[in-house]
């Protein structure tokens, strides 16, 4: 049905004249650029050549995608070498009269094509403790639910704009370029994540320890890339990794905090105390799983 409807819309508009497209073909084995060369129309973007070339030239050409709307995060790759979206990249934005290259997304290990695999962001998704709201005070459960200032809300509220397309894990350089560092650093998605749930006014779970020790948080050098080719533009840098990295330093560096740390963790000795630590420390980091492709079991492996 989709298909059907892409096709209507593609046959209505005016031809604008023939198009070269380099799209990566291969599987994990290897593999190269492949020149198609082909009419493009009107208003298309670069997922309908993509789609015209599978009906036309390549019909075992492997590609991604679901919504053609931005919306589901599975049509990303890497257009003229930059990180986007194929249903979202109007061909009349990219340079004429030259090849236009599509390749998969580097940091992830090929499948075929133009798919590979991401199972790495899900393993890393598995680490992060999920939300732990704070129980019900007396007038919330009179009321039958919690109340929270919009503010609060709003500030975690811009991280679930996220469609997971990875287009900042494939950008980012601590892993695209060092595939080590997978077992050591989540990337900028989940920094997101982690920031949404720290950020969360209901949430009494403490993550910076583990964005400190398991998750890499230090390796990011604010750089921004991951910023720059968010499709929901979600201010990854500006508004996660910077307040995440300032409430990690000031939770291992901050004098005062550690005087209070010492105070408390004396308090915290009672089997009642105890009990009420395991609230809110949210479950164990679980590690990624070693048969997942791309993903060495430990640094330097
Ligand atoms: S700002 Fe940090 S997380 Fe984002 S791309 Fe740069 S190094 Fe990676
Ligand atoms: S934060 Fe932005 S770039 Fe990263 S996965 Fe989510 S939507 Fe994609
Ligand atoms: S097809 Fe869903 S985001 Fe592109």
């Amino acid at each position: 049905m989709a298909d059907e409807i892409v096709r209507q819309y593609v046959d209505s508009a005016s031809t604008t004249g023939n198009v070269t497209m380099n799209v990566w073909r291969g599987d994990a084995g290897g593999g190269g650029f492949v020149e198609y060369e082909l009419e493009a129309k009107e208003g298309e973007v670069v997922l309908d050549v993509i789609h015209r070339m599978q009906a036309t030239q390549a019909p075992d050409l492997a590609c991604r995608w679901n919504c053609k709307a931005g919306k589901c995060g599975s049509c990303s790759a890497e257009i003229n070498g930059k990180p986007a979206l194929m249903c979202m990249t109007r061909m009349e934005t990219l340079p004429t009269g030259e090849p236009i290259t599509v390749a998969p997304l580097k940091a992830f290990p090929i499948i075929r094509d133009l798919v590979t695999d991401v199972s790495y962001n899900y393993e890393v998704a598995k680490r992060i403790p999920s939300f732990n709201p704070r129980p019900k005070t007396t007038d919330e459960l009179k009321a039958g639910g919690y109340r929270m200032a919009q503010i609060d809300v709003e500030r975690s509220q811009e991280f679930r704009k996220c469609i997971e397309c990875f287009l900042c894990q494939d950008v980012c350089h601590v892993i695209r370029d060092h595939e080590e560092n997978k077992t050591t650093f989540a990337g900028p998605r989940f920094f997101a994540r982690s920031a949404e749930l720290e950020m969360h006014p209901l949430d009494v779970t403490d993550r910076r320890a583990i964005l400190r020790e398991e998750q890499g948080l230090g390796m990011c050098n604010i750089t921004k890339c991951c910023t720059e080719v968010c499709p929901e533009h979600i201010k990854i840098t500006d508004n996660a990794i910077i307040p995440l990295k300032e409430r990690v330093v000031d939770a291992s560096y901050d004098p005062v905090a550690w005087l209070g740390r010492k105070i408390l963790r004396r308090t915290k000795a009672s089997a009642a105390e105890a009990q009420a630590t395991s609230l809110v420390s949210g479950p164990p980091a679980v590690q990624p799983d070693a048969a997942v492709r791309g993903i060495p079991t430990a640094v330097g492996e």
